[in-house]
């Protein structure tokens, strides 16, 4: 059956643009665009998402949700949303964010609208203007900076016709205030939970119970919309119900409160039991022509008891909401200025403050808070967590490092590790669903973050620092679990004697390797078991293999081994200290294991895994660093060997690449195939990241993904061709629509990673078409209607999907920072390898002003004769005017860590550094 061709989603809408160099965009008419939502939130913990209409909801957990939680289909089906409406007397009520019957999206019964947004740092303002009405709004939300869960809506009603007006404003805010698994689990029921009080300024609501997974609860949290006018005078009444304020027959964009203009009712009212509605009913005014008038909107969340008195006058008044507009600018803009670009592309270096912050965004938001999500119900994932941190590592080093330490907690002695995530440093939580589920690519994330930062700090102590372990009900690599093991026991790791078992960093990571080298399955690749990076890889659990993973451990047990050399050069370590049982596991120090001999080594890893059972046995063994390093290289080099002489494919058509994967029927996944070839995208990152590709292999992979991923329509890389089958004994991803999500879409996280992998290979030019690519097909408005930001994925129809929220904008700012303009650490030195090419340079310069040391450094590199990559070197580096000394790299120069820490941390310096 012909598929039926559907339409492009392209119409004529004008593109977003900047404003000013500070990430300022403005776009006309975006209620035109579907889909479209921004992000507010505040480290307290308020998370909101905003439509042009002022639709998306504001929570702050999966369990405290103020507004009705909103998945993408609902911001355009459902009548929930921030409504304001300006009942004018002798014409009938007017929806200032645009939401009532009357106002259609073509020309209405009201007449032509116009409409335009303005999103900031970090805000959004809509203005909406209704020449026929002569009426105009101005709406601008956000989330102050302070210690307060509330998001701020200030509202303006202009009258731009020529007579006096007589208004009547009413904001009208339904307040869910529940957890989002009550959506269809006891949605009713759970309304009769609620009790309901009308306050001086507002509506609260604080429900008797909460009942969600957790059980009946006794629940603590207050909901609350709450309003001033301009001079902090409150609401003359409320409609605190949901189904008084919108009369019999009507709904929420036609309210019979609104439309026959009924009174309220006053403050210090209580119902209990319906669902509840932050309507606030101002008093009546006249607007005179030109005349404006002013509301503020707090929409809050308390987990205690509610201040709803201090917060309204904290915020409730026309300088008050400016003064925190402008904290909130400066404290996104400091956030966005972490690293600055300036490339003569102004839109590219605004653009990437967007991406910037992404990362920012995701530590805030986790996955699940925006309308586009996967897992809904809060937290984030491990790989996430510390893929995240290689950017926050750039752009909020104070906070990170931290974190970085207090995650190696999370690690298992089984070299697994917990899979939910806290909302505290270090927090992992015992995994109530039960789900026993090893994502075999887990193991591998933390030593790349770890060896990035132990680069840019050359804090190599770091490594020797001890650590506890995790330990919850699942246990030998999730295959089992302890029934006698209850949350209340603790997330720790005890030694036999009933102490807290600690290992430093470095042991945590070795365990992760050691026991993933031995996991391997038939064709002695390490086994996908659950899934890989590729959520969507999920169905091979007995016989799947990921090469493409197996890559990524070998490349990192060869660096780990280079790094030990370093940790004896620096810091005089000749031996440290691990478990007497990972002795089993470091085979060439004592009774060796048959690398060619999957079982074998799959038997080694059991042995291992028996060695101890719930607890450790707290005996430490002393290794000398030497023959540690030999036994992760041996181990390492034999990968390596093996993944280019087994896993480097040729197909009929002469083009060669890596496998990826073998299914659960134990077959090769990639290659020619009867349905067409077959090639993954993630295959390859990984083999050429670490050199696991030959030069010569490297070439060929360009080629092959040139051939077979490469999409116009998406001016990118698929992460995968179309296998034209609901492949069950490899993923779920199969069963989606090709050319969607991890089916075939062009995903940015992937694609980053291969046009890092180019970068590093010295393959400049097809790393640049990867990541311009990406940059091109975003800024295209039209196509991808997107906001400013590196989104999830670019579906087949080239519309950006899932924004904000993706570990794809950490890749790409790492990537751009490191790799583009080569500003990287040398084991706390810094190391300049610039890879831009002759046209990136804007009148011969390039700059960058991020951080290093604690210091900031406006960096210029100067092509004078615009040379292209590979045809310029440094000639020569001056900071601050004078010049320093350097060494010379492959690629580059490095410059001794102390000549940046003397310089004083408050300035900003110039460092200028010529290309000749
Ligand atoms: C998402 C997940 C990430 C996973 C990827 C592929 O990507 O967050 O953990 O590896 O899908 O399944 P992201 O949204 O981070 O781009």
């Amino acid at each position: 059956m012909a598929k039926r061709q559907l339409r492009d989603n392209e119409t004529d809408v004008d593109d977003w643009a900047f404003v000013d160099d500070a990430g300022t965009f403005q776009l006309d008419e975006p209620q035109r665009s579907s889909y479209l939502y921004f992000p507010l939130v505040n480290e307290a913990g308020i998370m909101s998402a905003v439509t042009p209409k002022l639709h998306g909801d504001v929570n702050a957990s999966q369990h405290e949700f103020l507004t009705p939680p909103t998945a993408v289909e609902d911001l355009h089906n459902k009548r929930t949303a921030r409504n304001f409406w300006v009942y004018e007397h002798g014409k009938g009520p007017w929806s200032a964010v645009g939401n009532s019957a009357t106002q259609i999206p073509e020309e209405g019964p009201d007449g032509a609208e116009s409409v335009s947004m303005e999103g900031g740092l970090l805000y959004h303002e809509i203005t909406r203007k209704n020449d026929d009405r002569g009426l105009k709004a101005e709406i601008t939300n956000f989330a102050p900076v302070r210690d307060d869960m509330v998001e701020l809506m200030r509202v303006r009603v202009t009258n731009t016709g020529e007579d006096a007006k007589t208004i009547t404003p009413t904001a009208a805010v339904p307040i869910y205030g529940r957890s989002a698994d009550n959506i269809r689990d006891h949605r009713h029921v759970t309304s009769l939970l609620h009790e309901t009080w009308t306050d001086e300024y507002g509506v609260l609501v604080s429900p008797t119970l909460s009942f969600d997974e957790r059980g009946h609860t006794l629940n603590e949290t207050t909901y609350g919309v709450l309003g001033t006018d301009a001079d902090g005078t409150a609401p003359e009444s409320f409609y605190p119900v949901v189904e008084d304020f919108i009369g019999e027959g009507g709904n929420l964009e036609w309210p019979e409160a609104v439309v026959e203009d009924l009174e309220g009712v006053e403050a210090g009212t209580e119902v209990d039991g319906y669902e509840s509605l932050g309507g606030l009913r101002f008093e009546t005014t006249e607007l005179e022509p030109g005349e404006t008038e002013e509301y503020v909107v707090m929409q809050a969340i308390w987990d205690e008891d509610p201040g709803a008195t201090a917060l309204a006058e904290r915020y409730g008044s026309s300088e008050a909401v400016e003064e925190e507009l402008v904290a909130c600018q400066a404290h996104w803009t400091e956030k966005s200025n972490a690293v600055e670009f300036d490339t003569g592309d102004n839109t590219f270096d605004q653009w990437m403050r967007w991406v910037t912050l992404q990362p920012v965004f995701r530590r805030l938001f986790g996955n699940s808070f925006l309308p586009y999500h996967d897992y809904g119900r809060g937290g984030r994932g491990w790989r996430d967590l510390w893929q995240d941190i290689l950017s926050l590592l750039l752009t909020e080093p104070d906070n990170v490092t931290d974190l970085l330490y207090h995650n190696f907690a999370g690690v298992r002695f089984d070299g697994s590790n917990a899979t939910i995530i806290g909302d505290e440093p270090g927090e992992f939580k015992a995994d109530r669903n039960n789900i026993p589920r090893v994502w075999m690519d887990h193991g591998a994330w933390p030593w790349l973050t770890t060896r990035f930062y132990l680069d840019l700090s050359g804090d190599l102590d770091f490594l020797l620092r001890d650590q506890q372990y995790y330990r919850d009900l699942h246990v030998n690599r999730a295959s089992e679990q302890d029934d006698e093991w209850s949350p209340e026991d603790g997330t720790e790791l005890y030694t036999d004697d009933g102490d807290v078992y600690e290992g430093t960093v470095l042991e945590h990571l070795l365990v992760q390797h050691l026991t993933q080298f031995f996991n391997v399955g038939e064709h002695n690749v390490m086994r996908l078991e659950d899934a890989d990076w590729n959520d969507a890889m999920d169905m091979a659990p007995e016989r799947g293999e990921s090469a493409a993973f197996t890559a990524l451990y070998a490349w990192n047990m060869l660096d780990m081994s280079e790094l030990l050399g370093d940790l004896q050069a620096e810091l005089g370590v000749d031996e440290i200290e691990i478990a007497q049982e990972i002795e089993t596991l470091l085979d060439t120090l004592g009774e060796s294991v048959d690398y060619e001999d999957p079982e074998a080594k799959q038997a080694r890893l059991d042995e291992y895994l028996d060695t101890w059972e719930l607890t450790v046995s707290g005996e430490t063994m002393t290794v000398a660093i030497d023959d540690l390093a030999a036994d992760l290289e041996t181990k390492a080099e034999w990968l390596y060997e093996q993944l280019r002489d087994q896993e480097f494919i040729e197909n009929e058509a002469g083009h060669q690449w890596f496998n990826g994967y073998y299914d659960d029927s134990g077959r090769r996944v990639e290659g020619d195939h009867e349905n067409g070839v077959r090639m993954t995208l993630t295959g390859q990152v990984f083999t050429l990241m670490g050199e696991v590709a030959t030069d010569e292999q490297a070439d060929a992979i360009v080629d092959a993904a040139d051939e077979y991923l490469y999409e116009p329509k998406m001016r990118g890389y698929r992460l995968n061709t179309d296998f034209e089958e609901v492949k069950t004994d490899l993923g779920r991803g199969f069963g989606f629509a090709f050319g969607h999500k991890e089916n075939g879409a062009m995903f940015s996280h992937m694609a980053v990673m291969y046009a890092n992998a180019l970068y590093r290979r010295g393959k400049v030019e097809a790393g640049h078409k990867v990541l311009s690519g990406i940059y091109e097909q975003s800024k295209d408005f039209e196509v991808s209607r997107i906001y400013p930001g590196i989104p999830e994925y670019f579906s087949e129809r080239g519309r950006g999907m899932y924004t904000f929220l993706t570990g794809s904008g950490s890749w790409l700012l790492l990537t751009t920072v490191t790799e583009v303009f080569g500003v990287k650490g040398d084991l706390g030195d810094l190391l300049l390898e610039p890879k831009l090419l002759a046209e990136q340079f804007d009148d011969g310069k390039a700059t960058i002003t991020c951080q290093f040391a604690d210091r900031r450094l406006d960096l210029t590199y100067h092509n004078a004769a615009q040379a292209g990559y590979g045809d310029y070197a440094v000639s020569e580096v001056t900071l601050n005017g004078e010049a320093v000394n350097f060494e010379r790299t492959d690629d580059g120069v490095v410059i001794e860590r102390e000549i940046v820490t003397d310089l004083d941390s408050e300035a900003v310096h110039d460092l200028d550094v010529t290309l000749e």
